[in-house]
């Protein structure tokens, strides 16, 4: 029988857990925390104890539909970072505890990286398509904006860097002044589609290289709101669809511009997306409409890979397992990787 790894990721507010075996898929579950939508953010208190409260469950069930019993793991692999300690802790204590008790190598697995990795995800019955190297990716989440060019599996060079908010912190704080739930970047996305993307124009960065900046991009959406609330308390109402697509176009053009100067830069043609805000259809379009133009050979990630998941630790694991990389049982989780 071939490698079967059993995947825990817990950085942030999803309590994950996978199993997949020689780079196929088996089981992927996810337990999300709706807790902090009444918060505008993720507590992170709150989401440590969701996580505890989860994990077993999760990991149990992931395990059952996967069809694999707890014996037939060859190894665990887990989120060590970057993300909330609190949370980070809960699925490496998991980890290290399966482990220790079934006597099999674990494996620490790079948030980042992992999602990046998501590209090489097998599943049955299916097409497959994989990038080939190098490949240039966006990686565009809650926490990160990043072009990384990988020159193998395990080998990755970051490009680019966002210098203050991550993509989709702008979309998360620009929906909370516009007093929408958390994360609002999915119904952003939504009321983008009935609105004119031309409507409003926001402020957008001026940053040298392949980085990037979105705190302009907030400050400017806020401050228009500011000026126009005044004139028209009903103004965001009126006018949601309009404000979503405006805001949208922004920041897809923003990350477009600066992939588009990568590849150029790089002469690379192999180009995806990953993160969760890569599930966003603004970005996706964008992505098409220039990869057509511009000769790319694409890859859009499936949209229960975008956001976080334990299936793309698993095969970060998978590929960390090849090359024999096991972590101590004396590892520690890191906020910051
Ligand atoms: O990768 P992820 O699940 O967690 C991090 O590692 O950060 O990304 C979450 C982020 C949130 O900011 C959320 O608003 C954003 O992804 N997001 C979207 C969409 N779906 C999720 N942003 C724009 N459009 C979407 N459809
Ligand atoms: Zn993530």
């Amino acid at each position: 029988m071939g490698v079967t790894i059993l995947a825990i990721e817990s950085s942030c507010d999803d309590t994950s857990a996978a199993v997949l075996r020689d780079g196929f898929i088996l089981s992927n579950l996810i337990a999300g925390q709706e807790i902090h939508m009444a918060y505008g953010g993720v507590v992170p208190e709150l989401a440590s104890r969701a996580h505890q409260a989860n994990i077993v469950p999760v990991t149990d069930l992931a395990l059952k539909r996967a069809g694999v019993a707890a014996n037939e793991i060859d190894a665990v692999a887990f989120t060590r970072g970057p993300g909330l300690l609190g949370s980070l802790l809960v699925g490496t204590s998991f980890a290290k505890g399966f482990a220790l008790a079934r006597r099999i190598p674990l494996i620490e697995v790079n948030h980042l990286q992992a999602h990046v990795l998501a590209h090489f995800i097998l599943e049955r019955e299916k097409e497959n398509r994989v990038p080939s190297f190098p490949f240039l990716c966006l990686l565009v989440s809650g926490g990160h904006t990043r072009i990384i060019l990988m020159k193998s599996h395990l080998e990755m060079q970051v490009l680019g860097n966002t210098i203050d908010d991550a993509a989709g912190e702008a979309f998360d704080k620009c929906g909370k002044i516009m007093d929408f739930p958390y994360p609002s970047g999915p119904l952003i996305d939504r009321l983008a589609a009935a609105g004119n993307k031309n409507a409003f124009r926001f402020a957008k960065p001026h940053v040298k290289g392949l980085d990037f900046s979105f705190s302009g991009l907030k400050t400017s959406f806020l401050y228009f709101l500011r000026d126009r609330l005044k004139e028209d308390p009903d103004f965001i109402e009126k006018n949601k669809a309009d404000l979503c697509a405006s805001l949208q176009d922004t920041i897809v053009t923003i990350l477009m511009t600066k992939l588009v100067k990568a590849s150029q830069l790089t002469g690379i043609r192999e180009i995806g997306i990953a993160g969760g805000v890569s599930a966003n259809s603004g970005l996706r379009n964008a992505l098409v409409r220039e990869g057509e133009k511009r000769g790319w050979n694409l890859f859009i990630p499936h949209f229960s890979y975008t956001t976080d998941n334990a299936a793309m630790i698993a095969i970060a694991g998978y590929y960390k397992y090849l090359r024999g990389e096991f972590t101590g049982q004396d590892v520690v989780p890191l906020a910051r990787f």
